[in-house]
């Protein structure tokens, strides 16, 4: 039997290891001494993304939600409309011996000691997360004068591309409400100390479903039903008293007593915590955290985090599901000069109305949003897939990924280093990739290396050719997390790996 360690010192720098050393992860600009907040993904962790990313994708087309896909620049009246201009800041101290910034709510604060150097740390201001960018070639500049129209930013949120596109979306929609528009994409934020890897980046990538609904239907999702049975651990915002205390609750519950402000939003609360079990983050280390008053961003009327356990960094924010109300649509409606307006179609009740004058009611929309932060998600995935495990005089590494999110899908071995096992292992791992599964080949070291190769990285099956196979077409299907090692035809390889999930 293996004797597991999962402790935090085991975890610790292991994972990070690993991820450098199997190319999931790698500093950016390493060879240029790199720059804190900013992470490249290598062959296996570009894999692990975009399956992480594909689940998230089709989860949110099963809701009847469209994906569009806007620009990552915007210029500066988009986030003078937005707020982001004026209100996306953080507050920051700076240690007076060292000069390193550090951002306040973080666990520093000024009264403390420097977390680097010990030395005392002093107020620094506000600063405004924005990335400022030029659009074009600046006349202005040329004629040695400013020009204001040059002036770009990155964005903060992908949302803002959504709400810019309102009035097409909407009739798109058939001038329907509610609907639903997802994305997925890169956001910048200059934070102001980037030291925590995958969870605190500069430049990273959201996934976000921006829902409008009319006000007076957020408490009346269709599919409430579906979920309101469903229990969470809740942390709700206290408001003087007592301090605050986890609760299990009922979504339904939940948003009957008001600890949720709509079914809306307790319906997309829900859908998060399905979505994050579904790619398998444990749901022994997640919770749903709402928001103090002052800590909410300055478009929120109420909002909530799902928080995940990192045996390392602690609780941490992995999605937020705000109610942005109607504050986007109507800053662009005000600053564009553009009409956000939604003419809701009269409701017919029965024959007696048939004949009375029928008003359109002309409403702005709100809108309900969670959203995603994928790189936190891939880091709380690795965290929470990797083991390290006794078995018998030797130590593996294994990485539990679901099969859904697996970078590699099946390794395939030639038992010994022989061509005509050789010759025959090739053929299936080329027919294997032909049919779609992306499997890989390896007859270099013992099997036993070749074993442990693909548990660290997450391989669930590998599979190995040996003189039987030549014999009757049966293999070994050795699984990754039971080691056990089950022979089967060869014709019903892809099946046993395929009615695995994904
Ligand atoms: P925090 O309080 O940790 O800065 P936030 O409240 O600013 O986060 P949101 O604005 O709600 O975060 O962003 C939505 C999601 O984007 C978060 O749930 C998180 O997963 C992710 N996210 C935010 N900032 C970063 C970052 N700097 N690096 C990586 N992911 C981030
Ligand atoms: N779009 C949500 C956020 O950036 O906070």
């Amino acid at each position: 039997m293996a004797s597991v360690s999962k402790g935090k010192e085991a975890g610790k720098d292991k994972i990070a290891e690993l991820a450098r050393r199997r190319g999931f992860l790698w500093s950016a600009f390493e060879i240029y001494g790199g720059a804190s907040g900013f992470y490249d993904y290598g062959p296996l962790g570009a894999l692990l993304k975009r399956k992480v990313e594909e689940v998230w994708r089709d989860f949110y087309s099963r809701e009847g939600f469209y994906e569009i896909e806007t620009t990552n620049i915007g210029p500066r009246r988009v986030f003078e409309a937005s707020g982001h201009l004026g209100s996306f800041t953080d507050r920051a101290v700076v240690c007076k011996h060292c000069k390193s910034f550090f951002r306040v709510d973080e666990g520093v604060d000024v009264s403390e000691p420097c977390p680097e150097c010990g030395g005392e740390l002093e107020e620094a201001g506000e600063f405004n997360l924005m990335f400022q960018t030029r659009i074009g070639v600046p006349k202005g500049e040329i004629e040695g004068r400013a020009q204001k129209k040059s002036e770009g930013y990155l964005r903060p949120e992908t949302a803002q591309g959504i709400f810019l596109n309102f009035q097409r979306l909407l009739r798109f929609n058939r001038d329907k409400l509610p609907f639903g528009i997802i994305q997925i994409g890169k956001a910048y934020r200059n934070e102001i100390s980037p030291r925590k890897s995958l969870i605190r980046l500069r430049e990273f990538t959201l996934a976000e479903a921006e829902v409008f609904v009319g006000s007076r239907e957020k408490n009346n999702h269709p599919r409430f039903g579906e979920v309101k049975d469903k229990k969470l651990r809740l942390i709700p915002r206290e408001e003087g008293g007592e301090g605050e205390k986890e609760k299990e609750k009922t979504i339904g519950d939940a948003v009957r007593t008001g600890i949720i402000a709509n079914e809306y939003l307790g319906y997309h609360i829900a859908k998060v915590e399905e979505f994050l079990d579904a790619i398998g983050i444990p749901m022994d280390k997640l919770r749903f955290r709402q928001h103090h008053r002052e800590e909410m961003a300055h478009y929120a009327r109420d909002c909530w985090d799902a928080e995940f356990f990192s045996e390392r960094y602690g609780w941490v924010e992995i999605a937020g599901m705000a109610d942005r109300g109607d504050y986007d649509l109507s800053a662009h409606a005000s600053h564009s000069n553009t009409d956000m307006i939604v003419h809701l179609q009269p409701q017919v009740q029965g024959e007696a109305d048939k004949d009375k004058v029928k008003v359109k009611t002309k409403i702005i929309p709100h809108v309900i949003e969670p959203s995603y932060g994928i790189d936190r998600i891939i880091y709380a995935l690795l965290e929470s897939a990797f083991y390290e495990e006794q078995v018998g005089k030797e130590k593996r590494n294994v990485l539990r990924f679901k099969n859904e999110i697996t970078p590699i899908r099946a390794a395939v071995f030639p038992l010994i280093n022989r061509d005509e096992l050789k010759k025959r292992a090739r053929q299936m791992f080329q027919k294997l990739r032909d049919e779609g599964i992306l499997v890989e080949y390896d007859d270099s070291g013992s099997i036993g290396r070749r074993y442990r190769r693909q548990d660290e990285i997450g391989t669930p099956y590998c599979v190995t050719i040996d003189y039987e196979t030549l014999e009757n077409d049966t293999v070994t299907v050795r699984e990754r997390d039971t080691m056990k090692q089950v022979r089967v035809p060869v014709a019903e390889v892809k099946a046993t790996m395929i009615l695995s999930g994904g």
